[in-house]
């Protein structure tokens, strides 16, 4: 399913005027603030409930008017268009649902590109699956640059006790396309806590079927 919602989010509040101009931003390293920012969008639990391989403890968290900000987003004011490099970073917040790690949706780009990602604070790794089924995790420590060649579905999964944050960079016509990873229940491998750090597990939510976004 083409989802336009989900880029719109990406675009949210960038002005048709950006990046006509050389520009400056300043990211911190500590906070993963980008300032000044285009725009920011926050992901919480009900937005990405179907993301996670527990479902009966997604369903009492949110009963329970449980409903964390899994993650904030910062967008740098780049139109998405091409030619563009359009970048932002993100903040995952400590934690689980269930035994699995705080995570991003995760997606491929619309139009195969590779992006570029930079761990800035925090602990955690990110999952890369290519469209023929290999898997790859990298660590997410800071300073690490991740390369993500066109192709690869990515997320990134906070296994540390504080927040996580990185800067990523992409094509500005990219596109982010959601739908792809969840019409297939997601990626083969999730991330858990385990009694000895993070546990790669393998997926038991491939064969469900997935409703809208
Ligand atoms: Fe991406």
């Amino acid at each position: 399913m083409h989802s336009e919602a989900s880029d719109a989010e990406f675009d949210h509040d960038v002005s048709v005027l950006a990046a006509s101009r050389p520009f400056q931003v300043v990211l911190d390293f500590t906070t993963g603030l980008l300032t000044p920012s285009g725009g920011s969008f926050v992901r919480r639990l009900s937005d990405m409930a179907s993301a996670y391989e527990d479902q009966e403890v997604v369903k009492r968290m949110l009963a329970s008017g449980d409903d964390p900000v899994i993650y904030k987003s910062y967008c740098a004011d780049v139109p998405h268009e091409p030619g563009h490099l359009a970048f932002l970073t993100t903040i995952i917040t400590p934690g689980t649902v269930g035994s699995e790690f705080f995570m991003t949706k995760g997606h491929h780009h619309y139009r195969d590109s590779a992006e570029l990602y930079l761990a800035m604070s925090g602990e955690g790794l990110m999952i890369m699956e290519s469209h023929e089924g290999d898997f790859v995790q990298q660590e997410l420590v800071p300073s690490a640059l991740v390369y993500v060649p066109p192709g690869w579905a990515h997320r990134t999964v906070n296994t540390g006790s504080g927040r996580l944050t990185f800067m990523a960079a992409y094509f500005g016509d990219a596109g982010h396309d959601y739908a792809s990873m969840e019409s297939m229940g997601g990626f083969s491998i999730r991330v858990h806590r385990g009694d000895d750090g993070p546990q790669l597990r393998p997926s038991t939510s491939r064969d469900r079927v997935e409703g809208p976004r």
